[in-house]
């Protein structure tokens, strides 16, 4: 098996502004080897996001090619790539992405309740509780969103991205939003999961000491991955 969980090859991404092409990846190959902790840095505007959401699936290059553990996006199925996507990869975003009206119990348990039958509600239950407890929010299951702060919220989302147990973490800024202690406190917790599961993580951040924790750093700037 193909050992890189991610291999971005030739990408290009352009978006139309009026008559012309926006260049936003000019040609950006890299590699994700399986269970490595890569950091994405750069300045505003040099495509970190826009790489990420490729590397997850949640867009499409408009030349060449994304693959997860050697199997390209473009040559699934729009149901076999949401399945992937469900199933392979958590994400956490800047904004964390909460559902509003759902608890935060409920948003945890929310990809469990996605994803293909097989666990119980009891056992998704006790999984998104697990979860919750880990990020240190045992006391506020039944708070919504509008009920938490913006760490308590990406704490959650952390907690959510990873009720499936996925083989890949992607984060962009996950600590963009937090202050230094509360960052700090939710980096350590992510470099815990990576030991941990051995999973794969890739985070997007201008942070440098979000950077140096990292094995690698990618860097990234006008749409380019320098040396
Ligand atoms: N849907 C879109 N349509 C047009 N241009 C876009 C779109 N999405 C992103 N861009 C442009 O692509 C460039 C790269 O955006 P991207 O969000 O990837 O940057 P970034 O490196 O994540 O920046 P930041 O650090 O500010 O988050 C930006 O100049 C942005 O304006
Ligand atoms: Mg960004």
């Amino acid at each position: 098996m193909n050992n890189n969980a991610v291999e971005v090859t030739r990408v290009t991404k352009r978006y139309a502004q009026g008559k012309d092409w926006l260049t936003v990846l000019d040609d950006v190959s890299l590699t994700i080897a399986a269970k490595e902790f890569v950091a994405v840095s750069g300045p505003s505007g040099a495509g970190k996001s826009t790489l990420l959401h490729l590397i997850g699936g949640l867009d499409f290059p408009t030349e060449g090619q994304v693959s997860l553990e050697g199997q390209s996006w473009s040559s699934l199925s729009a149901q076999a790539q949401a399945r992937l996507r469900n199933q392979r990869i958590g994400f956490v975003f800047q904004a964390y992405h909460l559902l509003p009206e759902l608890t935060a119990f409920e948003n945890v348990m929310l990809p469990a309740m996605l994803g293909p039958e097989g666990r119980s509600r009891r056992q998704i239950g006790e999984r998104a509780k697990n979860l919750l407890d880990r990020v240190g929010l045992a006391a506020r299951l039944e708070h919504r969103p509008s009920e938490l702060s913006g760490g308590e919220q990406q704490r959650v989302a952390i907690a959510r991205s990873l009720m499936n147990s996925p083989r890949m973490l992607l984060c962009d800024e996950p600590t963009g939003n937090l202050d230094t202690g509360t960052g700090e406190a939710v980096l350590e917790l992510l470099k815990q999961w990576h030991r941990e599961q051995s999973m794969t993580l890739c985070i997007v951040t201008h942070e440098t000491s979000v950077a140096k924790a990292a094995q690698r750093i990618i860097q990234m700037r006008d749409g380019k991955v320098m040396g």
